[in-house]
């Protein structure tokens, strides 16, 4: 088998020769497919006898979608070169002023929308429930509680408007708080259920939400905390909650393997830990209660007086003294709320990380305002003002080494750095066409072998390219397969990504530009963003009769506002154009702390409590 891809590579290599030779001068593009094939030859013949494989990557690694555990960087600082990076000029064109003021215009209708989402998750399940969960129940409000466990209030909050304007009806963050905060230093996922929302039952989109945060922990290796204040399954949808793959017990399997990956968690129980609720504290490491508040059963008093007849108080049947002093459930018996949270705290402080000094070098920021990303949100596909404007007002110093500056220059690539943190930037700035792709696929190669973290900044074009004639329609089959390059390369790039969604999100030039399908370590929308198939007013060649078109514009219209799509939670949240530098920078530090875990390759067994 060995010989035979070896004479195997050999005959592809003459042709290749032959082919070089003889079309190269006819046509350029061929000597650049035919280095390509070289490279794949040479790859095969290298590694085929050992992987069986005919073909793999040029990039080959042992693909881990979920987890990346690579360093991506060097520990010495070397010197900057300031040639290197550039200053990019980020003025506009007067001429271009009416289309910055048209999107100026819409962007601050997106912010008064934003605004009021805010408001209105803010205000949890409502005053009577406020009054319920801190009168009656005695118990702290889930933002205060959050406020008792971080070292301050610099946290990412994750997907806080998820569960607004659902189909059974407005379920204010999902009912549960999602984001990461420092704990003694420590960036730490915390998944905090607010039981102002229906008890904190898990609704389908609790769910969704849930296991996002667990996705994000696994990815960036975070310690993760659980604050558990939850009636189990919210039962009139209980067959969109437990049956499925991804439904309620995916939580207690993510548990168990990011224990296994040596993944800290740790449950506060501050509140009812019924049914399913039970075992995410009996499934973390370890776990503190809160005397008089905190319970876990699987079924509750009611359940054992319909049973048995039997009458039971939740403290006798699932409380602290229970849990701590007789099953052993859970590990530190807390007084009150406030103590259990510095039980918490300590138990962070123990983790085995060995975080590196504060990093006090000066970071430049950007030269230009960055409140001009208001103007420059695109409020359509046609109002989009070149890239690198956008560019230079996130980047520091706005500086920008840009790659293959006169290739495919519908899509913008190079590096820049983001508060110190090196990044390879892919940006669009047109559409995705052949030449462009090609350029993507090289540039995200590019970092993938150098370890540096890419930046998605995606505005894909509203509808496919028509195919009107036989030259377009060979252009378009180029175009297909240099976009299923790029998918690839993107797909198989170990490094973290991080795609924000600026204009358009469209189409399968999406996936090349790392859509959510692409699994992006993080991905946000602006306010201005538009996710769908097609973006609205474009699916005329589509349908037949102006009743139908009419109809489907405002479907369209409705759905891929950037709105629907957070409170479906296909994304990570909505930010305000003027706060992506602030939450890209925070995302780069998130993502470079599991660096810093110790001895975090040896490989173990989930931690088995009892
Ligand atoms: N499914 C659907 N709705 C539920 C629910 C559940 N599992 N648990 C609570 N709710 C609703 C209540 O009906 C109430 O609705 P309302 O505000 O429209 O009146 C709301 O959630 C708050 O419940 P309430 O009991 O008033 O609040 P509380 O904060 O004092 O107690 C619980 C919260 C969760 C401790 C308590 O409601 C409880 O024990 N629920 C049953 C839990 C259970 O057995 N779950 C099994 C699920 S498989």
């Amino acid at each position: 088998m060995y010989c035979c891809m070896l004479r195997s590579f050999h005959i592809k290599g003459n042709n290749l020769i032959q082919l070089t030779r003889a079309s190269f001068s006819q046509n350029p593009q061929s000597l650049a497919t035919a280095s390509k094939l070289f490279s794949c030859s040479a790859y095969q013949c290298t590694h085929s006898p050992v992987s069986g494989s005919l073909w793999r990557p040029l990039t080959h690694r042992t693909h881990q979608p979920a987890v990346s555990s690579r360093c991506m960087s060097s520990i010495v600082r070397r010197r900057r070169l300031p040639s290197a990076f550039p200053v990019i000029d980020g003025e506009f064109h007067p001429a271009h002023r009416h289309v910055y003021e048209a999107n100026l215009r819409n962007s601050l209708i997106c912010q008064q929308k934003y605004l009021e989402h805010k408001e209105k998750v803010m205000k949890g399940g409502g005053e009577n429930a406020i009054a319920r969960h801190t009168q009656r129940n005695r118990k702290v409000l889930v933002r205060d509680r959050l406020r008792m466990l971080l070292d301050d209030e610099d946290y990412l909050e994750l997907s806080p408007f998820a569960g607004l304007g659902l189909p059974y009806g407005d379920i204010p963050s999902a009912g549960c708080l999602t984001g990461i905060g420092k704990i003694n230093g420590l960036w730490c996922m915390f998944v905090a259920n607010d039981a102002t929302v229906k008890g904190g039952t898990a609704y389908p989109i609790t769910v969704k939400k849930q296991l996002r945060a667990q996705i994000v922990a696994m990815q960036n290796r975070l310690p993760s905390v659980y604050l558990v204040d939850s009636g189990g399954a919210f039962l009139p949808l209980q067959s969109e909650i437990f049956p499925d793959r991804n439904h309620g017990g995916r939580t207690f399997y993510n548990e168990a393997v990011m224990s296994a990956m040596k993944i800290p968690q740790v449950s506060v129980v501050c509140g009812s830990c019924t049914a399913g609720g039970a075992y995410v504290p009996t499934m973390s490491e370890e776990a503190v209660i809160v005397h008089r508040i905190g319970t876990i059963f699987l079924g509750g008093p009611p359940l054992v007086k319909a049973a048995t007849g039997e009458e039971v108080s939740p403290e006798d049947l699932g409380g602290a003294r229970l849990h701590s002093e007789v099953s052993g459930c859970v590990d530190h018996f807390a007084a009150m709320e406030d103590e259990a949270y510095e039980y918490t705290r300590n138990i962070i402080s123990t983790l085995n990380y060995e975080l590196p000094e504060e990093d006090n070098t000066q970071v430049e920021e950007p030269l230009y305002n960055m409140d001009d990303l208001m103007g420059l949100a695109p409020r359509c596909y046609n109002h989009s003002m070149d890239v690198r404007l956008i560019v230079s007002r996130l980047t520091d110093g706005s500086r920008f080494q840009e790659f293959k500056a006169r290739y495919g220059t519908t899509l913008l690539t190079g590096f820049a750095r983001i508060e110190g943190h090196q990044i390879g930037i892919v940006a669009n700035n047109g559409e995705l066409t052949y030449e462009a792709s090609l350029k993507g696929s090289h540039f995200v190669q590019l970092c993938d072998q150098r370890d540096i973290p890419l930046l998605f900044l995606q505005n894909t074009a509203p509808e496919p390219a028509h195919t009107i004639s036989q030259t377009k329609a060979e252009s378009n089959t180029d175009r297909l397969k240099a976009q299923g390059s790029m998918m690839s390369a993107v797909a198989c790039a170990s490094v973290p990504k991080i795609t924000v969604v600026i204009g358009g999100c469209h189409g399968g030039d999406s996936y090349a530009m790392c859509g959510r399908a692409f699994d992006p370590n993080f991905l946000f929308l602006w306010p201005n963003a538009r996710v769908s198939m097609l973006a609205p007013g474009h699916s005329d060649a589509l349908v037949q009769t102006e009743e139908e078109i009419t109809q489907i514009n405002e479907m369209l219209e409705e759905e891929s506002s950037a709105f629907f799509s957070t409170g479906r939670l296909w994304d990570d949240g909505v930010i305000l154009p003027q706060d992506t530098r602030k939450v890209l920078s925070k995302c780069l530090k998130i993502i470079k702390q599991q660096e810093y875990q110790l001895s975090r390759e040896k490989k173990r067994t989930p931690l088995l409590r009892l």
